[in-house]
C-alpha cells in the first residue's frame, strides 16, 4: 500500500449514530443527531462524546447534566437526519408527533423507535475553544429484547436492527450501502404534526 499525508480527517473511519435526548425547559423533549461518540474506561465503561459548538443540545445538558443517547438504525435514518439538520432553537423544531418515554433511571426523554438507549450523566466536562468534551457515567442501558435472545448469532441480531455507519459525510447501511449524503434522507421524513 502507498499512502500519502494530507490535512486532518476520520473519511473512511466510520462512526456510529445517536440521537441526545434532553428535556427542555418547559420539559418538552428535544432530540439532536450525533456522531463524536465513543466509550473509555475508567473502573467502568464510560461514555465519552463531544459537542462542536452552541447548540440547544449542549445548553441542556450543561444545565442538567444528564441525557439519553439512542442508537440509530436505518428505519430511523430519515428522522435521525431532520433532528440532525434541524435547529434546536427554533420552537418548531419538535412540533410532531414522535414516541418518547422517560428513562428508566434518569429524568431523560428515551425514543421508543431506537433499539439500544444510554441513560448517562455528566461526570466531567472540559470546554475548549468551541467545543466541548463530555464524559459520562452510563446509568442505565435500555436495550431491545430481540437483541438479548442468546439463541441468535450476534450477527443475526444485529442484522436485525441495522445499526447505522457514517463516514465522509455519507450514511451506509449495516450492510455497507450508502444511503445517501448527510441532509439527504430527511427529504422523505413525514411528520404527523402536533395537534393542539
Ligand atoms: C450525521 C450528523 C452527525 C452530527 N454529529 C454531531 C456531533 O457529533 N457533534 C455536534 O456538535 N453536532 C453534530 N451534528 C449536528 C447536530 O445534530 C445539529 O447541530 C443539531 O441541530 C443538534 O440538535 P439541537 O439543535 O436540537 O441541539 C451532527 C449532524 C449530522 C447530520
Amino acid at each position: 500500500m502507498s499512502k500519502r499525508s494530507i490535512p486532518p480527517t476520520n473519511n473512511f473511519c466510520p462512526q456510529t449514530l445517536f440521537l441526545y435526548g434532553t428535556y427542555k425547559e418547559d420539559n418538552t423533549p428535544n432530540f439532536g443527531l450525533f456522531c463524536w461518540f465513543s466509550y473509555y474506561w475508567d473502573t467502568e465503561m464510560g461514555v465519552m462524546m463531544c459537542i462542536g459548538g452552541d447548540k440547544l443540545t449542549r445548553d441542556r445538558i450543561r444545565q442538567t447534566r444528564i441525557f439519553s443517547a439512542n442508537l440509530v438504525t436505518q428505519q430511523m435514518l430519515p428522522l435521525a437526519d431532520y433532528l440532525g439538520n434541524t435547529n434546536g432553537y427554533d420552537d418548531a423544531k419538535m412540533n410532531f408527533e414522535l414516541e418518547t418515554q422517560k428513562g428508566s433511571v434518569l429524568n431523560v426523554p428515551t425514543l421508543a423507535c431506537s433499539p439500544v438507549v444510554f441513560e448517562l450523566e455528566v461526570a466531567q466536562s472540559y470546554p475548549c475553544e468551541e467545543g466541548e468534551v463530555f464524559l459520562c457515567k452510563v446509568r442505565n442501558v435500555l436495550m431491545e429484547e430481540c437483541l438479548l435472545d442468546t439463541d441468535k448469532s450476534v450477527e443475526e441480531r444485529i442484522r436485525q436492527i441495522a445499526p447505522i455507519h457514517t463516514t465522509c459525510s455519507t450514511y451506509f447501511s449495516w450492510e455497507g450501502q450508502s444511503l445517501g449524503k448527510w441532509g439527504s434522507p430527511k427529504e422523505t421524513f413525514e411528520p404527523v404534526k402536533k395537534t393542539l
